[in-house]
């Protein structure tokens, strides 16, 4: 494929100011949108080849931003991170006021009533990763979700028992506190202001009440999101008072305005009703744990990404680490690289199934698996053109398809990479009332049946059962990439379970690899495997034909399915950044 370097991108580039960090040796290229609205492929940037059926076409432009970027899956989410940004806030004041504001204008995966992670790395060199995952409640038992006969019940995902105890709050409060300049209450204007005074419904909220209106009819939320038993509909301007008061007590207060006091009784008596388990007490136990990122390298480049309690971050390092070896890389859209990119998912996910917890309840063999020897041997493993069955796989995951991932990046270079979930859309359904919120149905992320299969035949491990105050393992991938020089280069993740782990690593070997622009690394058609179902998915229309019929003949079953992931990325170009969020999604970049 032909490079096109247009001597207009030289034009739109000289009237951007540079960026305030210094310019490193990883050539990125010019923004990637003209004024032609064309993409731009320049320094070592190429555009590739999608099938022609791909819905999404190559050389889409990216939003461009000379000073700071926030993309999120809601534009006045990513609108109120670019206001706290304009108002001299960093980049970790605007990810808190986005993770606020999401919750008010993005309720089916933004919330306070469940948890997320968030990867830091300020531009004087400090890492952190925040770990403010859901707990099991103290009343939480091994067995909790199974009926007599021992099969699986669908508690663990729908209604109050779903819900472990929410440490929203307490992570953006706590990372506010440690890393960012504003107070509280200014970053939580603009959620405050969205839950006050109302936001208009748009197509993308009202299509989801109106695919998800059977769980919110259930519980409290139907006369908010449902009045007179239907959804919302587009136009309609929605106030949410009672959030605007929870979210005011936690302006005022801090997180004890959440987790004590009438908040905390609010969920309390929620649970109450309905046959729940979370108590004030566990509420007032909760607390996020700041963690070591996980520091991993790629042909040079730095990965700071998300540790356990997420099986992310290493599962994304140790495939990473398998594929590292094959150089050179063979051809996005080729049968070679589904092939090799499918085979070391397969063999991290073995891994990632079997082997990963909260690590305060179960050993987790973090140097091994993020060991580039240790790679070297599973990648030793692959054969040369044949698929390798998954076999004795002791456990896969079943997480929720939902979740949502936010990207900032501000004019100092400071970066946040968060991905936060209820994990169902709208989580286990239940709203409390009287605090406007939905809560997680997140307990369905452990082990329900640990040594049984579960409703999909899948067989849990017991590193990952339930124990009251145990965390359970998420896939969320939160990361942050630098350049060869140490230089910020990406901050990426994603929404979809398991697809959260394939789909971040795509669009960073997309860029890396492939050298491809922002835009076309997140449209790009994308695989996942995930070693059980032993299956190699693939996006509907993302494989041609021909490599069809050349990974059949490996062996590979081959999987179509609707999507892997919905992606906010952002990346620094030459003069500033680039926002994206996938168009396979409703999300929306705003830059500055
Ligand atoms: N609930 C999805 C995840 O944590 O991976």
């Amino acid at each position: 494929m032909k490079l096109r370097f247009l001597p207009l991108a030289v034009a739109v580039v000289a009237c951007h100011k540079t960026a305030s960090f210094t310019p490193s040796a990883t050539d990125v290229g010019f923004p990637s949108s003209s004024a032609t609205g064309a993409a731009v492929y320049s320094g070592d940037r190429r555009a590739p080849s999608f099938p022609d059926a791909w819905p999404y076409k190559a050389g889409r432009a990216a939003v461009f931003g000379q000073h700071a970027m926030v993309a999120s899956d809601a534009p006045l989410a990513s609108q109120a991170g670019v206001e706290i940004l304009e108002h001299g806030g960093n980049a970790v004041d605007a990810a808190v006021a986005v993770g606020f504001a999401l919750a008010v204008v993005f309720p089916e995966a933004g919330n306070i009533g469940g948890g997320g992670y968030m990867v830091i790395r300020m531009a004087d060199g400090r890492t952190a990763a925040l770990d403010y995952r859901e707990v099991a409640p103290l009343a939480a038992s091994r067995d909790m979700y199974l009926d007599e006969q021992g099969n699986l019940t669908n508690k663990s995902v729908v209604g109050p028992l779903a819900s472990g105890v929410p440490g929203a709050i307490a992570g953006l409060t706590t990372a506010l506190a440690k890393y960012g300049t504003m107070s509280l209450a200014d970053v939580m204007a603009p959620a405050i202001r969205y839950a006050e005074q109302g936001f208009v419904v748009e197509g993308p909220f009202a299509r989801s009440l109106t695919s998800n209106a059977r769980l919110i009819g259930q519980f409290g939320g139907a006369g908010v999101f449902l009045p007179d038993g239907k959804p919302l509909a587009v136009g309609t301007r929605l106030v949410q008072p009672e959030l605007a008061q929870t979210l005011h007590r936690v302006a005022e207060q801090g997180a004890p305005g959440f987790y004590t006091g009438k908040t905390a009784q609010l969920i309390a008596d929620e649970m109450h009703r309905d046959g729940g388990i979370i108590t004030t007490e566990d509420l007032a136990r909760y607390k996020p744990v700041w963690r070591e990122p996980i520091k991993s390298s790629y042909r040079g480049y730095t990965l700071l990404t998300m540790p356990p309690s997420s099986s992310g971050g290493i599962t994304v390092t140790e495939t990473l680490n398998i594929l590292e070896g094959f150089v050179p890389v063979p051809p996005f859209g080729s049968a070679e690289y589904a092939h090799v990119l499918g085979s070391a998912y397969q063999r991290a996910f073995i891994d990632r199934n079997e082997k990963l917890a909260d690590p305060a309840f179960a050993p987790v063999p973090m140097k091994q698996l993020t060991d580039k020897a240790y790679a070297q041997k599973l990648r030793a493993t692959i054969g040369h053109d044949r698929a390798t069955p998954t076999s004795s796989v002791a456990k896969t995951m079943r997480e929720g398809m939902e979740t949502t991932h936010y990207s900032v990046a501000d004019a100092q270079g400071n970066a946040v990479a968060t991905t936060t979930t209820l994990n169902a859309l709208y989580g286990s359904g239940v709203y409390v009332r009287g605090g406007g919120f939905f809560l997680n149905d997140e307990m369905d992320d452990f082990a329900a049946a640990p040594g049984k299969p579960n409703m999909f035949g899948l067989v849990q491990g017991e590193a990952n059962a339930i124990q009251p105050g145990k965390r359970m393992l998420s896939a969320m991938s939160p990361t942050i990439v630098l350049d060869r020089d140490g230089g910020l280069l990406l901050v990426v993740g994603s929404r979809g379970g398991p697809r959260i782990i394939t789909s971040t690593s795509q669009v960073i070997l997309n860029v890396l690899d492939q050298h491809m622009i922002l835009s076309d690394a997140v449209s790009a058609p994308r695989i996942h495997h995930q070693a059980l179902p032993d299956s190699l998915a693939y996006e509907r229309n993302g494989l041609a034909p021909a490599v069809l019929d050349s990974l059949r003949q490996m062996g590979y079953g081959l999987e179509p399915i609707g999507g892997v992931g919905l992606i906010n990325a952002i990346m620094r170009v030459r003069g500033g950044y680039e926002g994206m969020s996938d168009p396979r999604s409703m999300g929306r970049p705003v830059g500055y």
